[in-house]
């Protein structure tokens, strides 16, 4: 800031209201000098006809002491934006304030200059205890001004930086793909925009820019890069927002182990140049499978132990029927250690919630211990079954443990759910600690609930184990795919997979699909055609940029990174969009409401 427009001392006038300085600027070097200050009253102290005012900006805060003769500082409120013009002058030993980095010093003020006043503010920019979320999110620009809030944007800000110079020194050229484009099946719902010009045609918002990517491949880019909004009609969650950022890439001749390394390069130089943290590469590889039998997550937590058992075994041989039926109905017998834990019975019962949570009907415990233990379960573990129960679950005397009998996915999701209200009841682990996993090796499809329909469990565009896609007649739930995940910390933080370049392989994942030949035209013709004009083969991976800064910065919602985020029904309460349109602009787009949307529209 010295060196701005308004720096140099020889050429200001005595009436410059422009800032010499920050706030957060002035150290005891700079005692004697005259300076001038910009920002918001952060706090005004009455000292008896003395003013002390908390001058604040982005940068810092400066003590500013405003004399008797400034009889006006009596008007000044909370966020005030004000301009100071003063010496810089040594506290009294006593006075320094050795948590703010302005604390050896203070401006004592010359001529002070009002810039702007402000109403008493729905938000208190000062305190750190949290205002409701709607009043943070319709005041957002007041919220923004709280310095948590500020750091987190220009954490963010660092992250997306020094991520994209690490791609620039990889040879990754940056392209922008358009927003107003056709659908790309991500799994959500589209956002779509009616075309003016094209009557009873839409534009879909970008899910991703998947396909844009893949056909920049085709067009010999090599290797691409963005910075790119992705639009998702989906539930929101904490680490799902409507209109996110990713960081996409897609890169040509490459297998995955290719994708991987050049990700692990560039997330070492990230994390070191945005937070001075040193990775560990190669990350750990684990496939689909093991995760879902280790953590019954295929976003495991690593950083901690508790991982899932099966004890069929130990539960063919107890008495326990509710055990029994669960195998019976070939469900499965789940169970985790939790360790030697203080719990109290009432804090053990309550763990029950947490497993309903992921749909168990029950959480059978027991306390381990060669004479049976205690616990609901100790009377089915007598005799020789304490012992073989304990070393199954490689528990010690003391040890908690517990268990769910159901269908498979159910058992994992339960004690999945268990495993990480236990990592945060227990603080089991440090929060600073960056835990990464290659997650590979998924099942390329998954059926539907009701068994009718195959889905993708990455896109459609991903490519096969096996090219031949198993043969005529194979079993589309036993082939799989080469896709992958980045899990951090229990987070998915991005996904891929190597594509499919050759355009019949892509036919016939459309047609596992349900995709019909005509469909496969009107949604997919330019992709395959694309295809068809000498496609190399590439793979690439898009990184969830609202997740990795949140998660970087130890918070545990995307909104508290994003600067506009919408609440959990998709509204921006600040400009209060989405908002009924005028009757005319609706008939430029040629669009009728009906029914309930024409109810709610009446102004
Ligand atoms: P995918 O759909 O897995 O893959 O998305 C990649 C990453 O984007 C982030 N993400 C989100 N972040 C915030 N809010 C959302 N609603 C949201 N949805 C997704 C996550 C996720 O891991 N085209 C493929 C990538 C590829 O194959 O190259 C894709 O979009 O961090
Ligand atoms: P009950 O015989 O129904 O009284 O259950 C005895 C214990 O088994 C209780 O602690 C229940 O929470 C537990 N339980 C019931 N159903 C299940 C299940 N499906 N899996 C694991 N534990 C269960």
């Amino acid at each position: 800031m010295s060196s701005s427009a308004a720096s140099s001392a020889a050429a200001r006038r005595a009436d410059d209201w422009r800032r010499t300085h920050t706030c957060g600027e002035l150290r005891a070097s700079h005692v004697g000098q005259r300076v001038t200050l910009n920002g918001w009253v952060h706090a005004r102290r009455d000292h008896g006809g003395i003013y002390f005012v908390d001058l604040r900006d982005r940068h810092g805060i400066t003590q500013v002491v405003l004399g008797a003769q400034f009889s006006e500082a009596v008007r000044l409120s909370s966020e005030d934006v004000i301009a100071v013009t003063g010496t810089v002058v040594a506290r009294a030993p006593a006075n320094v304030n050795a948590e703010r980095e302005t604390g050896a010093i203070e401006l004592m003020a010359e001529r002070l200059e009002l810039l702007s006043k402000a109403k008493t503010p729905p938000i208190d920019v000062t305190a750190s205890d949290l205002p409701a979320l709607e009043t943070r999110l319709k005041y957002r620009y007041l919220d923004l001004r709280r310095p948590a809030m500020q750091k987190n944007l220009v954490h963010r800000a660092r992250f997306i930086s020094a991520m994209r110079a690490a791609f620039e020194r990889e040879g990754f050229i940056e392209v922008e793909t358009p927003v107003l484009t056709k659908a790309t099946p991500e799994g959500a719902r589209d956002y779509l925009v009616p075309s003016r010009v094209h009557p009873g045609s839409f534009f879909a918002l970008p899910q991703s820019p998947q396909i844009f990517k893949q056909i920049l491949m085709v067009a010999g880019l090599d290797r691409y890069f963005q910075v790119a909004r992705c639009f998702r009609d989906e539930d929101l969650r904490a680490d799902r927002q409507p209109d996110f950022t990713q960081l996409d890439m897609e890169m040509s001749f490459v297998e995955e182990e290719d994708v991987f390394a050049l990700w692990e390069r560039v997330l070492v130089a990230t994390f070191r140049a945005a937070l001075g943290v040193e990775l560990t590469t190669p990350f750990p590889r684990l496939r689909h499978a093991e995760a879902m039998e280790r953590y019954g997550s295929d976003k495991p937590d690593a950083r901690f132990g508790l991982e899932l058992r099966d004890v069929a075994a130990w539960a063919r041989k107890s008495e326990f029927k509710v055990f029994h039926g669960a195998l019976e109905r070939g469900g499965r017998v789940l169970a985790l250690n939790a360790g030697n834990v203080p719990f109290s019975r009432k804090e053990v019962e309550e763990l029950g919630a947490i497993a309903a949570l992921g749909g168990a009907k029950g959480l059978a415990w027991w306390k381990a211990d060669v004479g049976g233990g205690t616990g609901p379960l100790a009377r089915f573990a007598a005799g020789p079954l304490a012992a073989e129960l304990m070393s199954l679950l490689s528990a010690q005397a003391g040890d908690l443990c517990l268990f769910v009998a159901d269908a498979q996915a159910v058992a994992r999701k339960s004690l999945n759910e268990v495993r990480l209200h236990l990592r945060n009841k227990l603080r089991l682990v440090d929060p600073k600690q960056f835990a990464f996993r290659w997650v590979t090796h998924f099942p390329l499809f998954t059926r539907d609930e009701e068994g009718g329909r195959w889905f993708s469990e990455h896109h459609p565009f991903t490519a096969p184990e096996d090219w031949s896609l198993g043969g005529a007649g194979a079993d589309p739930g036993a082939l799989m795919s080469r896709s992958y995940d980045l899990v951090m910390n229990g987070w998915e933080l991005g996904s891929g997979s190597i594509r499919i370049h050759r355009p019949e392989v892509q036919e016939r994942v459309f047609e596992i699909l349900g995709i019909g030949p005509e469909e496969r035209q009107e949604k997919f013709g330019f992709l395959l055609e694309a295809l068809s004009y000498g496609a190399p083969p590439h793979g690439g991976f898009a990184l969830g940029l609202d997740r990795s800064a949140a998660l970087t910065a130890g918070l545990d919602n995307i909104r508290d990174v994003i600067a506009f985020p919408k609440t959990a029904s998709a509204a921006d309460l600040m400009c209060q969009a989405p908002a009924p349109v005028r009757p005319e602009q609706l008939a430029e787009v040629h669009i009728q409401l009906a029914g309930q949307a024409l109810k709610k529209s009446a102004p």
